[in-house]
Order: C-alpha cells, then structure tokens, then sequence
C-alpha cells in the first residue's frame, strides 16, 4: 500500500529514515515516497489496461511540480480546476491534450487562457457557462471540445463536504437539462460536445454509488444514440477512497473487475480524475512535539504543525494515523513503550487546530518527531499561512535519496506581496 515502515525501529520512507528528514529539512515537513505515488497510477493503469483510459491526475490533491513531474512522465494527464493549475500543468511538462477543465466558476480569463493552450476538454457545469465558452471560442475563430458534467442525482456515502453528485450541490447538469442542451447542441457554435463527465464525490470506499451513477450515464448516453446524438468520450472522475484508519476501499483491480465490462459497452474513450488514491498515501506531515502540557482534564501534546499546515482534521473531522519516528527498541531510544491518550494539538490560536483528539498513543517526549500519516492528498495544497505561519517544506524520496521540491517559505514571503500605503510610511 505504501512505502512507509520502520526499519531497525526508525519510521523510514523507502530507504530513508524520517528522523534523517526532520533533522535536515525542520519540521513541520512534507515527505512523499515517489515508489508509491508511481505506483499507485502504475495500479490503475494496469487494472484498466483492457480499456487504456487517459488518466488525468486532479491535481487539486497536490499540485507540487515534482509530483505533477513524476506522474506526467509516467503517462497521466491532469484534471485542472484553475488558471493556476493550469500554468503549473504546462509547467509540468504535461502536454495539453492530456489535461482536462473543470470547475463551476471558470472566470473568461481563465476559459480563454485554456482554449488558447488547447487543453483536450472543458468539463462544463452549467449553461451559461456553455455560452461564455461558445462566446469566447467564437472570439478566438476557433472550436473548442467541451464534455457535459452530468450530475446524477447520487448518494456518495461519504463526508457531506466532499459529496459532489447530489442534486441539491452546485455541481454539474441534472439529465433533463443536459438532454435539452445536447438535443439543441447545434445551437453553440464554436463548441463541440464531445463528451460527459461525472464526479459524485471524494473518499467513496464501495462500488456501488460509482456503478449506479455510471450505469444512470450509460443509459443516458444510448438516449442520446438513438436522437443521433454521438459522443467521443466519457470522464468518470475522481473519488476512490483510500485507507485512514481500517477502512476497507476497494482495490483498484476489484473497481475495475466492476465498471470496466459497463464502460466497455458505450465505445467511449474513458478518462479517470483520481487525486487522493494516487498520492494520498504516499506523504507523511513530520512534527515535532515542543511541549507535553497536563491540564487536569486532559494530556496535550502541543507540536509545530498546525492545522494552516494540514486542515483536514480541522474541516472534516478526518482521521490521520500518528506514530512516533523511533519505536521502542530504536537507538537513542529508552525503555519500552507506555501508551498514553492524548490529544494531539498545534500552536494555533483555535480550538479547531488539533491532528487528533482522545488518541492512544504510544508516550513520545518533547523534542521528539511524530509523522501525520496519509497526509499527501490535500495536505499541502489546503495549507496556509494562518497565524502568518509559513508554509512547509516538501521532501521527495527516491529509494535513498532525498530531493527538496518546495523550499520552506520565510518571513519575507509571507510579506512578498503587500504594499503599505505612502501615507502610513511616516515613522512618526
Ligand atoms: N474530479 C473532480 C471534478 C473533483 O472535484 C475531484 C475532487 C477529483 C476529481 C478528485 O477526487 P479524489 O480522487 O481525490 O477523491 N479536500 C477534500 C477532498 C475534496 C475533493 C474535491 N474534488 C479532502 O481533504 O478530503
């Protein structure tokens, strides 16, 4: 599953122990395993090979050049949902007709900018946003390809937060008013609806919403074979869950083994937007703990990282396993291991900042390291700089090898980009 596990007692990634990392880089710091982000998209494109799918990596999940680098030389596409994502795409080295657009507030800028790089399509989630398209194309003398985002009107059985494919979200095109648009599909122009999009959520662990929200596509599609209508491809999002905790998701063989004789039967060419199954598990968030406070209620373990730098348990009550970087047993390591129950807190001034709460643990001292596990997908790219906190450094491992592929940001970066008004220049 990762590439995560100890050695003589020293939590390593591949060949490299953490302790090594915190020491070097500081902490709190981000370490990727490139063995397993690799090998998570190796996973899928071997479970799929019958039916060779574009694998666009979202890259919302964790936009760092050096990740966009290993996998886009690997063969996947990417998913963009910005203007941003889109430069640091083609920064990546990512040819365009491998990246795919969607988002429900593309800004004119933003269409126009994609358009002119010739990205492969534009997800699109409303009408109004098909006319400015079809408008901005028109401007440009040039036809774009444009796929419809189908909502389907599906239970995620996941986080409300991360359920995408109900139709009270702001997200995609009910089938009624998606038929109406693609039975009238003439009347744009300088768009070419080549094809439809579904995403019901992120982090679902079972089959069956995504078969049902496939199954529901598939029949709209042969709705539209029989007006005439034919479409090139089919996007079938993101959303695979992966393990927190216990969790029991599917595995990428078995998803396949499900959907692959149902999206053979359509013709289409299949594009996949996975994000948190391909770098979920292959990062780690180090800190370090500065203090061990008793309070009469409860033991803290107060430690560098807070929730600017990984929000997810802040935001959605997420799960991330923690473990100390030396084992009982390890060098420099005293005596064996009590268990102690703690909550896990950062230094910043909100209740809300905590990685874990009531967690047996096993007892770490202060100065010690501890490693927030699973934290590669939306760990980084939700961070902040709250509390004008600056943000991590992310290390990259290759086997024993240990790359930097984000600097730590310093004082001057939090301030890079203000400008204090002449008049309050007076020292006086
Ligand atoms: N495609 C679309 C259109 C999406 O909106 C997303 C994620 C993906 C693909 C990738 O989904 P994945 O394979 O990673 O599940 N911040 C939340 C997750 C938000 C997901 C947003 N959309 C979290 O930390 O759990």
């Amino acid at each position: 599953m990762h590439d995560f596990g100890y050695k003589k007692n020293n939590l390593c990634c591949e060949d490299v122990p953490l302790e090594t990392i915190a020491q070097k880089f500081g902490t709190p710091v981000y370490v990727y395993s490139y063995q397993t982000l690799t090998g998570h998209l190796l996973k899928l494109q071997e479970a799929f090979k019958e039916i060779r799918p574009l694998i666009c990596y979202s890259v919302k999940a964790n936009s760092n050049l050096g990740i966009l680098r290993s996998l886009v030389q690997k063969g996947a596409g990417l998913d963009i949902v910005s203007g941003g994502e889109l430069s640091r795409a083609l920064k990546a080295g990512c040819p365009p007709e491998r990246i795919v657009y969607a988002s429900v507030g593309k800004t004119d800028v933003e269409i126009e900018a994609a358009i002119r790089k010739g990205i492969l399509f534009f997800n699109v989630e409303s009408l109004p946003e098909l006319a400015n398209i079809n408008r901005i194309a028109g401007k440009l003398r040039t036809v774009t390809r444009v796929a419809i985002r189908i909502n389907p009107d599906v239970e995620a059985k996941t986080h409300k937060f991360i359920t995408t494919g109900k139709l009270t979200n702001k997200f995609g095109i009910d089938l009624k008013n998606a038929y109406t648009i693609l039975s009238c599909g003439g009347s744009f122009k300088n768009v070419r609806i080549s094809g439809l999009h579904i995403h019901i959520g992120s982090q679902i662990l079972e089959s069956a919403p995504f078969i049902a929200a496939i199954k529901k596509v598939i029949d709209f599609i042969e709705r539209l074979k029989k007006r005439g209508i034919a479409l090139e491809y089919l996007n079938i999002g993101g959303g695979l869950g992966i393990i927190y905790r216990k969790e029991k998701p599917q595995t990428a063989i078995i998803y396949a083994k499900r959907i692959v004789p149902l999206l053979k039967k359509t013709g289409l060419k299949i594009i996949m937007e996975p994000g948190r199954f391909i770098v979920g598990n292959a990062g780690v968030l180090l800190t370090k703990v500065l203090y061990v406070k008793k309070t009469p209620q409860k033991t803290f373990l107060i430690v560098d990282g807070g929730m600017n730098d990984l929000i997810r348990p802040a935001l959605y009550d997420a799960y991330h396993q923690i473990v100390p970087l030396k084992r009982a047993g390890a060098q420099g390591h005293k005596g064996a291991r009590s268990y102690v129950k703690v909550d896990v807190v950062g230094p910043i001034c909100e209740s809300g900042d905590f990685f874990a709460k009531g967690r047996r643990i096993p007892f770490v001292k202060e100065g010690a390291y501890i490693a927030v596990m699973s934290a590669g997908a939306y760990g980084f790219s939700m961070s902040s700089n709250y509390n004008s906190r600056c943000r991590c450094a992310e290390v990259l491992v290759v086997k024993n090898k240990m790359f930097e592929i984000r600097r730590r940001e310093d004082f001057r970066d939090l301030i890079r980009n203000e400008v204090v008004p002449a008049f309050l220049r007076s020292t006086r």
